[in-house]
């Protein structure tokens, strides 16, 4: 397999429910995405975007097809080997931010390492929380935060352990254009500094447009628009 290629999904389909109720969210996704490449994911609601990056990130497992990590075959692996390959690999931006609320922003920031038991890189914290302008907010609880502050504290969890995956789940939904786009240059440069790769879906296409390649999801059929700019 060509070494330059991180993500590999082979005829993914998943259906929910039987008969009348049957939906297939995913229905034959084929997809290669190159090491340090940004991806974008567009659709209309419900048309598998979700479902897409949940199979990706083994959150949720496909009916049939495969993915591959790193030409490893993940759709094979064991619930202990996935939950490694997420906590190590991968930083997850849900739009809803996931926090908890017992743990200040620092130790919600942190907790993926403590999971992990690897010590966590406190300069790296540093520069985390000068990026997303969380310095004076380290000690407060997620209750104490805006809707704003929050998501950043997520894009900081996530980004803590250098994932070389990012996979961002509609991360800038609830930000008003100003935080959004501050959002999104801090990916970039993570991305580009760490030589990251980031799958990301969005109904915002000013944000697509700057992907290196934009998909659109329609009725679980992946599609790559032509013409992206690069
Ligand atoms: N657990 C589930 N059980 C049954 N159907 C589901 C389940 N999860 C998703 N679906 C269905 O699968 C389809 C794809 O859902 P998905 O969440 O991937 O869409 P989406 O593109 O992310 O939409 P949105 O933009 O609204 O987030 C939808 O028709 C949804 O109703
Ligand atoms: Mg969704």
């Amino acid at each position: 397999m060509d070494n330059n290629i991180i993500i590999k999904t082979d005829s993914l389909f998943k259906q929910y429910g039987e008969g009348e109720t049957k939906v297939m969210a995913l229905d034959n996704v084929s997809l290669e995405v190159g090491r340090g490449e940004f991806v974008a994911v567009t659709g209309e609601s419900g048309s598998g975007k979700t479902t897409l990056l949940n199979v990706i990130g083994s959150l949720d497992k496909p009916t049939s097809g495969k993915v591959f990590f790193n030409g490893d075959e993940i759709t094979r692996k064991s619930d202990n080997e996935l939950s490694t390959y997420r906590r190590r690999s991968i930083g997850f931006i849900f739009q809803s931010y996931n926090l908890i609320p017992v743990l200040n922003v620092e130790e919600n920031i942190v907790l993926p390492l403590n999971l992990d038991s690897t010590e966590p890189d406190m300069a790296y914290l540093e520069e985390l929380l000068e990026l997303t302008g969380l310095k004076s907010k380290r000690r407060n609880y997620p209750s104490e935060l805006s809707g704003g502050q929050q998501q950043r504290v997520a894009f900081a969890r996530a980004l803590i352990h250098k994932p070389e995956l990012i996979l961002a789940d509609e991360p800038t939904g609830n930000l008003d254009s100003k935080n959004s786009r501050e959002m999104i240059e801090i990916l970039k440069s993570s991305i580009k500094k760490y030589a990251q790769t980031l799958i990301l879906i969005t109904h915002d296409l000013s944000i697509a447009a700057q992907a290196d390649r934009i998909f659109r999801m329609q009725d679980g059929v992946l599609t790559e628009s032509e013409g992206t700019l690069r």
